[in-house]
């Protein structure tokens, strides 16, 4: 049975490697065992007389698990993950954000044990949670800092497709250090195709913790990334509907190529689809399925051979998984969109509009 109080417990993370679960109190004796040295804490932690380093060191992670937890507000969050190999713990990955149904941003923080470093699991736990936070979360942008000399988890960050975001000079004990910035934002992580790598249950019933509603209507950025991501995928397929002089109405779904903000389809040249855009000029394609949709009006701007334009045949054939040029009497159909539409549910309705006239509105 899941916990109905606090359902984040209930929050299961899988990477190839490793499963992430949030940390129970009966984990934290584990995690003090585990943590490394390097491992920093924040300096204003309390010190206790009397307790030697490690010690103190291991009361520290008890009282910043249960700050986290008990001051836990949709506003300000802090979600503490065991990361584990084979059932053993291995290391620690955290993930916060404050005022994030506004911001949509998210920080980050972790360890592993030194026996479980440099074989790309850094990447992996790091990975599951940015799942989690541009997936079901709908976060837009994942941020982190590191010293300027912590080049394991500066390489993780850059391995992820984060990008230099500014250096800021703090007190590092008795000497003074730099803070590396970086920021990953969701066009970059969509593209990276690191989340088909993570399974992430349970998060549905932690909406509302996130200040999130289980319906949350995505802002029109959001949309318009989700909508770029989702034309860029490769093999997906599109609906295409075109209709005849006489009016007679015809749909076909075929694959999809999206080159240079242009909908590329092949067909063969005699075919109804073909046709019917040579006739009226116009179509409508859809993408997706119908709770989590692109809709696109577009105009035919070009009818080109497959074998004739060496640099559109390649961006097709890299994107849809097959070649037209194998087969005999196809033509690439590009379609300009003049208008895009993306919505999941009723919620998303209004706000639907993501380009008019040809021009993107966000
Ligand atoms: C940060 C940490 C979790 C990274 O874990 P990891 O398992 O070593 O990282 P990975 O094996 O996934 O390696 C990720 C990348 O870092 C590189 N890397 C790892 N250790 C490195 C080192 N010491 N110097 C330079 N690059 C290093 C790897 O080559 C890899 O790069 P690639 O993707 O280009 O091949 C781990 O080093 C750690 O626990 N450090 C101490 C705690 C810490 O500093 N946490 C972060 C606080 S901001």
């Amino acid at each position: 049975m899941g916990n109905r109080h606090w359902p984040m417990f209930d929050l299961r993370l899988t990477t190839p490697d490793l499963q992430l679960r949030h940390l129970t109190e009966a984990d934290l004796a584990a995690l003090a065992a585990i943590l490394p040295d390097d491992a920093e804490q924040d300096p204003s932690s309390t010190s206790f007389p009397g307790l030697d380093g490690d010690r103190n060191r291991g009361v520290v992670v008890h009282q910043d698990y249960w700050r986290a937890r008990g001051g836990w507000r949709p506003e300000s969050w802090g979600l503490s993950f065991g990361v584990f190999r084979d059932g053993e713990l291995v290391g620690y990955q955290g993930l916060e954000g404050d005022d994030f149904a506004r911001l949509r941003t998210v920080d980050s923080s972790s360890f592993l044990t030194d026996a479980a470093r440099g074989q790309g699991l850094g990447k992996q736990m790091r990975a599951a949670v940015l799942a989690l936070a541009f997936g079901a979360l709908g976060a837009r942008y994942a941020i982190t800092s590191a010293w300027s000399d912590n080049h394991a988890s500066l390489a993780v960050s850059r391995a992820l497709g984060y990008v230099d975001n500014g250096v800021t000079t703090h007190r590092r004990g008795e000497t003074v250090g730099e803070m590396v910035h970086m920021r990953l934002t969701r066009e970059q992580w969509l593209t990276s195709g690191w989340g088909d790598r993570v399974a992430v249950e349970g998060v549905d019933e932690c909406l509302t913790f996130f200040g999130l509603g289980s319906q949350q209507a995505r802002d029109r950025q959001t949309r318009k990334a989700d909508a770029l991501a989702m034309l860029a995928t490769p093999g997906v397929d599109v609906w295409v509907a075109t209709a005849s002089p006489t009016g007679a109405p015809h749909l076909v779904p075929v694959s999809l190529a999206w080159v240079d903000e242009r909908a590329v389809i092949a067909v063969e040249g005699g075919s109804v689809t073909a046709r019917n855009l040579t006739a009226s000029g116009a179509a409508r394609l859809a993408v997706g399925p119908t709770r989590d949709l692109v809709m696109i009006d577009a105009t035919l701007e070009g009818t080109v051979d497959v074998g004739a334009d060496g640099p559109l045949a390649t961006a097709y054939v890299t994107q849809a998984d097959w070649d037209p040029r194998l087969g005999s009497g196809y033509v690439f159909l590009v379609l300009r969109p003049v208008r895009v539409q993306a919505w999941r549910e009723a919620n998303e309705i209004a706000g639907r509009t993501l380009m008019r006239d040809g021009s993107w509105l966000v």
